[in-house]
């Protein structure tokens, strides 16, 4: 199954555009592998509450690695809606083979919907060996390697070291159309065909 997540602000945005084509040509080469679709930002998941800490707490105290047996952790009221929030979120990461998430850069880093998903969806000591994760995102600069901006990075760097780290998943692959900014800053005019340039090979490598 494909669990496919969107997160940004726009409707016409990069960072969509990339997803959908790669959710296209995956569809089209796994027609009966399944397909649930996301969008983070027009439906967003609420932020963790205390009842979402108690159940991870509960989790790690309790030596719980098994996903399936999550909802042990489960004995309030408020763990309870707690619960009925996140179980929807976790059953279709459990269930997805591939998770394919379209992202802008905002601020250095992720945008604060994506990061509200992963917080809700991520437990101590959770493995997702197996699956794998496609970032298609979409930045106003430049932050590829020997660039100035490289080392500020954190949206790509964060999202390999916990997706590698955390969630134990070797296999993670980013797509970025970069220097977005060039087609509304002034200043960045001279940089619309390295604008280009991003977005044809980002463009290409998705529908591969
Ligand atoms: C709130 C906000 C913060 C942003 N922060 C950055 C940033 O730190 N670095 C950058 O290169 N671009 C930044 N941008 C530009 C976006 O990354 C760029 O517009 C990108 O195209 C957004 O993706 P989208 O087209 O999928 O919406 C920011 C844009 C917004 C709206």
């Amino acid at each position: 199954m494909l669990l496919h997540l969107d997160a940004s602000a726009r409707r016409a945005s990069f960072s969509r555009e990339l997803s959908r084509r790669y959710a296209e040509t995956w569809r089209a080469a796994h027609p009966d592998a399944g397909y649930v679709y996301r969008d983070l930002a027009a439906d967003p998941v609420p932020h963790i509450g205390e009842a979402w800490t108690e159940l991870c707490d509960y989790v790690l105290e309790h030596q719980i690695t098994d996903i399936a047996r999550y909802k042990e952790a489960v004995r309030t009221p408020a763990q309870e809606q707690a619960w009925a929030v996140l179980a929807p979120l976790l059953d279709e990461v459990v269930a997805a083979d591939v998770i394919l998430i379209g992202t802008p850069m905002y601020n250095f880093s992720i945008p604060s919907s994506l990061k509200a998903w992963i917080d809700q969806i991520t437990f101590p000591k959770m493995s997702l060996a197996g699956r794998s994760f496609v970032v298609t995102g979409a930045r106003g600069g430049a932050y590829g390697p020997g660039t100035p901006r490289e080392p500020v990075d954190h949206e790509e760097r964060y999202l390999r070291d916990f997706f590698k780290g955390h969630f134990a998943v070797e296999d993670v692959t980013f797509v970025h159309a970069e220097l977005v900014n060039a087609c509304l800053d002034p200043a960045l005019a001279h940089l619309r065909g390295a604008h280009e340039a991003s977005l044809s090979a980002a463009l290409e490598a998705v529908s591969r």
